[in-house]
């Protein structure tokens, strides 16, 4: 049997073979099934793409009724058991593992390049005092732009490298940073002698002593972290990312555009709603009456329920076991109970079992990083420090893909057609056009 779809246009009876490749038709061959020469032709419509390919890409996959997630085919229980986020992120950007060589340079490279210019600081002390920490790191990552002008060759492939090391050594910078203009404390610079999370540790809580010595447990439960955060194939702001950059954007402004997408408490602002939520909820034995009121549709249960997974996040899994190992070293966080008991009540309740509504990555991972003394502001900032990489590593694969060029989506359009200028004295005050009720 052919890989053809047969489609025949009842109002004209024509039929068209339309080939079948990797399991997907190129919408473009739709336009050609038109009703005249004049017809524009068919197009797909797929609102927040919930069944279009934007893009070939081999640096994630997911399989969401398996639950499987890989990162170029290693897959991520593995990863993080035995890997580290800077070995990790190498893989993600590169597509394989280092040799020790390799991985000692690419270590170099991040380390060397984890300073920012200091007028950076200044940007930093505009802010209030009570700013958003990611809202913060959204701003300095965009104006990391106007230090590299070098990085508008995006074409040019050295270009691309410097970039990349530099967006990934100096993002934990400005995020640390932005941490401790929330806490009134001094910056602390970079110690380039610490791991990549030793080193982000260091610039988060380093006071008066001569050098921070990070806890191991602590500094291992990052790297696990971080490795769980650094990819998703092609999630909201991995979209956003390929998207600015098809313009041929610097990757500094496509990053800022990444990180204003992740920010979204639909996205990875969830695991810092987790936590408000549950800080509401405030004793387990309250956990049914929120579940009544999420499935009356008031509010949504955060932190459940994927585009993709249709079964357990692989990475909720591993957060769970890491928390056991961080509850261990820094007291059990009470907020723990609270959340097991929402998963053991909403995993039996039918409302969430028929829409498939799992535990997703961010329904730990906040839990974690509250044990470990993050205020919940951090949480989504934490999570675009990994994500950077996998950001990264999608522009490369973009702006070097030659199916690829300029993000420019179509419409339907359902406004007036036509319509004669109105000088102001015939106005009338037309009613205001009834609010569209924002999507739950
Ligand atoms: C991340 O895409 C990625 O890969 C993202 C990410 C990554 O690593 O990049 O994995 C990280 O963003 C994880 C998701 C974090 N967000 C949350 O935890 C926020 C809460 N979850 C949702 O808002 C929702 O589940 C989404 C946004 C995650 C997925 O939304 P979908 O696939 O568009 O599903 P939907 O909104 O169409 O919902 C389908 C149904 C609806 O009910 P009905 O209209 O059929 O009656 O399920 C309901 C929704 O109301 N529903 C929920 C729910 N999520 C969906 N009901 C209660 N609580 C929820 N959490």
């Amino acid at each position: 049997m052919p890989d053809t779809l047969s489609i025949t246009d009842n109002r004209t009876g024509k039929t068209y073979e339309v080939p079948i490749t990797d399991g997907t038709i190129h919408a473009i061959d739709l336009r050609q099934i038109k009703t005249s020469p004049d017809d524009f032709g068919i197009m797909s419509y797929d609102p927040a793409f919930t069944n279009t390919a934007s893009c070939r890409s081999a640096i994630t996959y997911i399989d969401g009724d398996r639950g499987i997630l890989e990162y170029r085919g290693y897959p991520i229980e593995q990863l993080a058991e035995r890997s580290t986020y800077l070995e990790t992120a190498y893989l993600i950007v590169y597509g394989k593992l280092p040799t020790q060589r390799e991985l000692d340079e690419w270590t170099h490279n991040i380390t060397y390049h984890t300073f920012v210019h200091e007028n950076i600081k200044k940007f930093l002390e505009g802010f209030r005092y009570d700013a958003h920490p990611m809202g913060m790191l959204v701003g300095t990552i965009g104006a990391l732009s106007t230090f590299y002008p070098d990085a508008r060759h995006v074409l040019d492939a050295e270009s691309r490298e410097v970039q990349t090391h530099r967006l990934i050594a100096k993002v934990p910078t400005l995020a640390a940073f932005a941490y401790r203009h929330n806490r009134g404390m001094p910056f602390v610079y970079p110690d380039n002698e610490l791991s990549f999370c030793g080193n982000f540790l260091s610039m988060l809580w380093k006071m008066s002593e001569s050098k921070y010595r990070p806890d191991p447990v602590l500094e291992r439960a990052v790297n696990v972290l971080f490795i769980l955060h650094a990819d998703h194939e092609q999630n909201c702001s991995a979209n956003a990312m390929r998207s600015v950059a098809s313009s041929r954007s610097d990757p500094y402004s496509a990053t800022a555009a990444a990180a204003a997408a992740l920010y979204g408490p639909l996205h990875g602002g969830a695991n810092e709603e987790v936590l408000h939520m549950l800080a509401e909820i405030g004793d387990k034995k309250r956990v049914p009456e929120f579940v009544k009121k999420f499935k009356s549709g008031e509010g949504r249960l955060m932190g459940f329920g994927h585009r993709v997974y249709k079964n357990y996040d692989p990475r909720a899994k591993i957060i769970k076991r890491t928390a056991d190992e961080v509850f261990d070293l820094v007291g059990r966080n009470p907020m723990l109970d609270i959340a097991l008991e929402l998963e053991r009540i909403a995993l039996e309740d039918e409302y969430f079992i028929e829409r498939k509504l799992y535990p997703n990555v961010d329904f730990y991972s906040g839990i974690i990083y509250q044990a470990l003394g993050f205020p919940v502001e951090m949480f989504p900032v934490l999570f675009a420090i990994p994500r950077t990489s996998g950001w990264v590593a999608q522009w490369r694969e973009m702006i070097t893909d030659p199916e690829q060029k300029i993000a420019r989506p179509r419409q339907i359009y359902t406004g007036g057609r036509g319509i004669d200028y109105v000088p102001m004295e015939q106005r009338k005050t037309a009613p205001a056009a009834e609010a569209v009720a924002a999507p739950r």
